[in-house]
This record gives C-alpha cells, sequence and structure tokens, in this order.
C-alpha cells in the first residue's frame, strides 16, 4: 500500500461526510426499504412467537435510518409488543444523529433504545468479560462487517446471540454468489464464482485492494465471502438480492467536491484523489468506468452498487 494514503474511517467526520454523498447518490436505502417492505415481514414471521418482549440488536447501526424502518415492520407484525432496541456503533457522530432521528419520529412509544457508543468486537469483549449472555430475537449488520477484523469469529459470536427462533440479517455489496463451475485441487473439488454479477465494489476491491488503504480498519468482503464463512460453520442461511445503483459522474468532474468524497468512500482512502499515486489514480478513474464497473446511461456513469441480504437463522 502506497504510504501517503490512509484509511477514510481514520478520519471519522470525513468518513460520515463520504458516507452521506454515497446515500444522496445511490439507491442504496431505496433498495433496503424496499426489501424492509416485501421481505422483512417474511424473515420476522416467528422471532415473536409466544413473547411479550423483543430483544433487537443493531450492529454499525449509523444514524438509524434503515433501523426504525425495520422496527416500523417488528410494530407492525407484533402490535403493542415491548422492543428493546440495542445499538453497537462506534461513532458519536452517528450517535448523536441516531437520538435526534429518534426524537423527531412519531409512534415509538413502545420502543425503548440503549446505545453501546463499541465497536461490534468491543461489545464481545464486554459480554464475555461481565458474562452477560442475552439473547436477541432480531440482530442486525448492515454494511458494517468490512470494518471487523475477525469476521468469522464475529459470526460466530452474534449467531451464539441469537434466541431460539431469533435471526441475524446482513446486508454486503453482493458477488453473484451462484457458483459456475467446480475446481479440482488436491484438498478436493470446490466451486469457483462466476465474475458475472458481481458489484463493481468487489471488482475494484480484487483489483486495487492490495494497493489501498486495506489494514485493520478496513476489509474488502462481500456477501459471497459470508456465506462461504456460513457454510463451513454449517450454518443455515438465506439470501436475497438487491439490485442498486450509484450516480458517479461527479468523480469525473474536475473541482466537483462531491465526486471527491464519492472517490473516498469507493476506494476507503481519505482524499484519495489529492493522496493517491498517479498511476493508481488514473487506473482506478479507467477502471470505475469500465463495463465492469459501470454502465453509461444519459451521458450519466452508473456504478453497480448490487448488495446482497443475508439472513441466517439459530439452527
Ligand atoms: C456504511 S455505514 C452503515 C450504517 C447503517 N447500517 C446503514 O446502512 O445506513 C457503517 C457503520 O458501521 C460503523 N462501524 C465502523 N466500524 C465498526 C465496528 N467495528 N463495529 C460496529 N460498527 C462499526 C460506522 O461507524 C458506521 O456507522
Amino acid at each position: 500500500m502506497e504510504s501517503a494514503m490512509r484509511s477514510l474511517l481514520s478520519d471519522n467526520s470525513r468518513y460520515v461526510e463520504s458516507f452521506r454523498v454515497f446515500l444522496k447518490n445511490s439507491t442504496e436505502h431505496q433498495c433496503m426499504q424496499q426489501f424492509i417492505e416485501t421481505k422483512l415481514p417474511e424473515v420476522i414471521s416467528s422471532i415473536g412467537n409466544e413473547k411479550s418482549t423483543l430483544d433487537v440488536l443493531g450492529i454499525g447501526s449509523g444514524s438509524g435510518e434503515i433501523d426504525l424502518q425495520m422496527l416500523s415492520k417488528i410494530q407492525a407484525k407484533y402490535p403493542g409488543i415491548l422492543i428493546n432496541n440495542n445499538i453497537v456503533e462506534p461513532s458519536a457522530e452517528q450517535i448523536f444523529c441516531y437520538k435526534e432521528r429518534v426524537a423527531k419520529t412519531p409512534d415509538l412509544d413502545n420502543i425503548t433504545f440503549s446505545w453501546h457508543k463499541k465497536t461490534s468486537t468491543e461489545y464481545e469483549h464486554q459480554v464475555n468479560e461481565q458474562k452477560e449472555y442475552r439473547k436477541y430475537d432480531f440482530i442486525h449488520m448492515i454494511q458494517m462487517l468490512y470494518y471487523v477484523k475477525d469476521v468469522p469469529a464475529t459470526l460466530k459470536f452474534f449467531r451464539s446471540c441469537l434466541s431460539p427462533n431469533g435471526k441475524l440479517l446482513i446486508i454486503l455489496v453482493s458477488v453473484s454468489g451462484r457458483p459456475r463451475f467446480k475446481q479440482q485441487s488436491r484438498l478436493g473439488s470446490y466451486l469457483i464464482r462466476s465474475p458475472k454479477g458481481e458489484s463493481g465494489w468487489s471488482t475494484l476491491w480484487k483489483k486495487y485492494g492490495p494497493r489501498l488503504p486495506l489494514n485493520d480498519l478496513c476489509l474488502y468482503i462481500t456477501a459471497g465471502d459470508i456465506t462461504d464463512m456460513l457454510r463451513s460453520m454449517g450454518a443455515q442461511y438465506k439470501s436475497y438480492d438487491l439490485p442498486s445503483d450509484m450516480d458517479i459522474t461527479g468523480c469525473f468532474i474536475e473541482g466537483d467536491r462531491n465526486g471527491e468524497l464519492l472517490l473516498d468512500f469507493l476506494t476507503e482512502t481519505c482524499d484519495f484523489k489529492k493522496n493517491a499515486p498517479s498511476d493508481l489514480r488514473d487506473q482506478i478513474m479507467k477502471d470505475l468506468q469500465s463495463p465492469e464497473c459501470s454502465t453509461t446511461k444519459d451521458g450519466k456513469i452508473i456504478f453497480n452498487n448490487n448488495l446482497s441480504v443475508v439472513v441466517v437463522g439459530n439452527e
């Protein structure tokens, strides 16, 4: 990795600003909303069986926009039920915005909110130290597992926090997820994924991950990696595809601040345009426009932001 570049997550305000620009330019939250409307009721259909209180845990919830929409669906499915909503989120700025959102949202009467300003690993350590092994009926990790150092251990821990009918919902960028052919090795046969249908993110990360600030702060993982891990743990899961895109035209307009912030978010690099070596910058700018990452529509460059939802039960 080139030394002048540092991870975007090391500058929390720039990270939050870039994330907001990303949300504005993409259909990220819209495709999640559609999933919540159409598929979430089925996912949560048994989490509240014979219960008067539901325990929900959000990991890396950001400012809570998606959390509140999911809570509203849980309320609709289980009218009058009490919901204890716990949030594990390391960014003070995001927690502040979440609290503001809660204060402005009507109909949250039966929900209590507890924020824990922690990373998921810090939360896990706290639970183990205090031996407070609480069970949750619904746990979600939406677009946050990139920032966890030991993903298999994190999956194992949070699966162990599920109550008997509980569900763990994960959203990450997608790979096609459909293995296309078998490869034979001395260790046996294993399946190779076809690169077709991958999100632009996985294409970018596979090619440039080693030259970007891939460090303790960010892993370039996809939903395909998660399903591989779940399979090797013997966990049952169900996947859903969420087609999504992002207008990255601004990245190619000289001096466009939002375009620069989007580039930071795409590369997980703080001030990428200024700090990246010119050869790397030129190659990434070229590849961002290639068919592996984007299409051109009405003069706009539209990046493939496809996501996948993975729902894990407590089997
Ligand atoms: C891309 S945002 C997603 C926010 C929200 N889930 C959404 O989809 O709108 C990632 C969030 O994960 C949080 N985060 C970063 N590292 C984390 C960690 N190790 N444990 C828990 N959350 C983390 C960030 O502060 C940020 O709010």
